[in-house]
């Protein structure tokens, strides 16, 4: 008989920049949304995963900071959910020693996003980049979570999470870690970049105007907006008029996201229109839906105190969880203690 599970939320962001128009669509959105559903919840800012390519400290500190303002102000209930800081919680970095030991060198070498990152520099980059996957699986299955929500880019991350349980449970005999199910963002909520439709909105994007960050005024936002890159076409009046034109898909995606409907509902709208009317449409959309979240980031982001006692609950909390999962992965590994 198989195990049965607690249905359990994991997802973790990394605090290496500040928070995008991406993170929030993409993510926080949807981790606010499973938390009204029949889960427990765990969110987590990933900071030792951060350290995998340098961070200062400065920074490093004022983005989990800024990351868990984030949260909250998009509606993460620190009390439903249990929301915290990775290095807060060393059950992670153990159990991910021990999967060190149960991933295989040929399984981390086919992780795509170490390629992509480490690129011509592979002799140079952390062993931390290399071993990132395995600290992931022990973000996720020291919880035993059932569900982790994350981008396409980290499906193949939640894969060798599975290969790992599997192979830990079948090396020693067990039933112990779950087979967790990763829950794939849809194309609409994927935020590319404004400057090219074929790259992901991100922090680390040299060029500031590529993205929207959750701390920008409503000038900035109706700046990005109105530069932002796209063709001279007017809008199509379906779904599948967008087809090859990734900077109009983008627009109108984020439309649809910021107002809780579809593409296709959009563009029944806005159909035969030129972006010059589109645009505007678009920054007064943006700023009534982001202004009120930006304004509490704000204003949790002056009571610093706040912020680090709610992230020093949520380690307390994650450790109840977490604490009895590695000891009875100790036990089964055969560690005296
Ligand atoms: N690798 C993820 C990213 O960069 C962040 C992450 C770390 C994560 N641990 C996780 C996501 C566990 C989900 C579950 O986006």
């Amino acid at each position: 008989m198989a195990t049965e599970f607690t249905p359990r939320v994991f997802s973790g962001i990394q605090p290496s920049g500040g928070l995008t128009l991406g993170n929030y669509l993409g993510a926080i959105k949807r981790f606010v949304d499973m938390q009204a559903a029949e889960f427990e919840t765990i969110y987590c800012m990933v900071d030792l995963h951060a350290i995998t390519v340098w961070q200062d400290p400065g920074d490093l500190r004022k983005n989990t900071r800024e990351l868990c303002a984030g949260f909250i102000a998009s509606g993460i209930d620190p009390e439903q959910s249990i929301l915290f800081n990775q290095s807060q919680v060393p059950e992670h970095t153990q159990l991910a020693w021990i999967f060190n030991t149960v991933a295989r060198m040929g399984w981390l070498n086919r992780m795509t996003q170490f390629k992509d990152k480490a690129g011509k520099n592979r002799e140079n980059s952390s062993v931390g980049l290399f071993a990132y996957p395995a600290l992931m699986a022990a973000d996720i299955l020291v919880y035993h979570a059932t569900h982790v929500p994350v981008g396409d880019d980290q499906k193949q991350h939640v894969e060798l999470t599975r290969d790992i349980a599997a192979k830990f449970n079948h090396d020693y005999g067990v039933d112990f870690f779950p087979i967790t199910e990763p829950v794939i963002e849809g194309a609409a909520t994927r935020v590319m970049s404004l400057r090219d439709g074929s790259k992901k909105m991100s922090k680390s994007d040299p060029s500031d105007m590529s993205r929207i960050n959750m701390t920008d005024d409503a000038d900035a936002i109706a700046q990005k907006i109105r530069k932002a890159r796209t063709d001279p076409d007017a809008l199509p009046s379906e779904a599948d008029g967008l087809k090859d034109r990734a900077e109009a898909r983008n627009l109108v995606n984020i439309y649809a996201a910021l107002d809780d409907s579809t593409v296709d509902q959009v563009l029944t709208d806005v159909g035969g229109k030129q972006f010059s009317e589109f645009k505007p449409m678009l920054a007064d959309l943006a700023v009534a839906k982001l202004s009120p979240i930006s304004g509490e980031m704000a204003r949790l982001m002056g009571e610093q105190a706040e912020i680090d006692k709610i992230l020093a609950r949520g380690a307390e909390r994650a450790r109840e969880v977490a604490a009895p999962v590695l000891k009875k992965t100790y036990e089964i590994v055969g560690m005296v203690s």
